[in-house]
């Protein structure tokens, strides 16, 4: 018999959900340790996500989060993983996450997204001339592939502790996940 342990969580959704808050707030509460996806890419690559595209191009940018995906969320053990919103749009990158944590999609509506992410200048994909239009066109192309994580919570309305209590719950509740070979 073969057995599959689901030691980790990784967050998906678009960007502006809260992954990263719920992400360090979960990694707290289990004692696990934390990875961000896009911050560990900054740290590896010396430089904030937004002079990666403008002097890399999205492209660099994203054969970063390749290798993370390929080479280190493999090797992890009770972790938490908070990925960058374009992450987990890649269904390819969502089955590799799936072996290797639980996999959660955590989302809101464009309007809540815009809300939270209008001030902010640290997300190259979202400096247009018509923010809310692009979050609606992305969403529409990546909700399929996000739709594909084992569980799905909505942010809207709920308290940070309750959102987590959530996850916890279908954390205990999948894991550790024994299938006969
Ligand atoms: C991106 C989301 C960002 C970051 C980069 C690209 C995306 O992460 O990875 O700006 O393609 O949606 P957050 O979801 O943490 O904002």
């Amino acid at each position: 018999m073969r057995i599959i342990r689901r030691e980790n969580i990784a967050l998906i959704g678009f960007m502006g959900v809260g992954k990263t808050t719920c992400g360090q707030y979960l990694a707290r509460r289990l004692g696990y340790d934390y990875l961000d996806t896009d911050q560990e890419i900054v740290k590896r690559a010396g430089q904030s996500i937004a002079n990666i595209f403008k002097t890399q191009g999205e492209a660099a940018f994203r054969a970063m989060e390749r290798e993370l995906v390929y080479n280190t969320i493999p090797r992890l053990r009770h972790t938490i993983i908070s990925t960058g919103g374009g992450l987990g749009a890649n269904a390819e990158y969502v089955s590799v996450l799936k072996q290797y944590a639980l996999v959660v999609h955590l989302h809101l509506p464009a309007e809540d997204i815009y809300e939270r992410v209008k001030d902010n200048r640290s997300r190259p994909l979202l400096q247009t001339e018509d923010p809310l239009g692009r979050i609606r066109e992305l969403l529409e192309q990546r909700l399929p592939v996000y739709h594909t994580a084992h569980v799905e919570l909505t942010t809207q309305n709920r308290s940070l502790s309750q959102i987590v209590f959530q996850i916890l719950l279908n954390y205990h509740h999948h894991a550790p996940r024994r299938r006969k070979k």
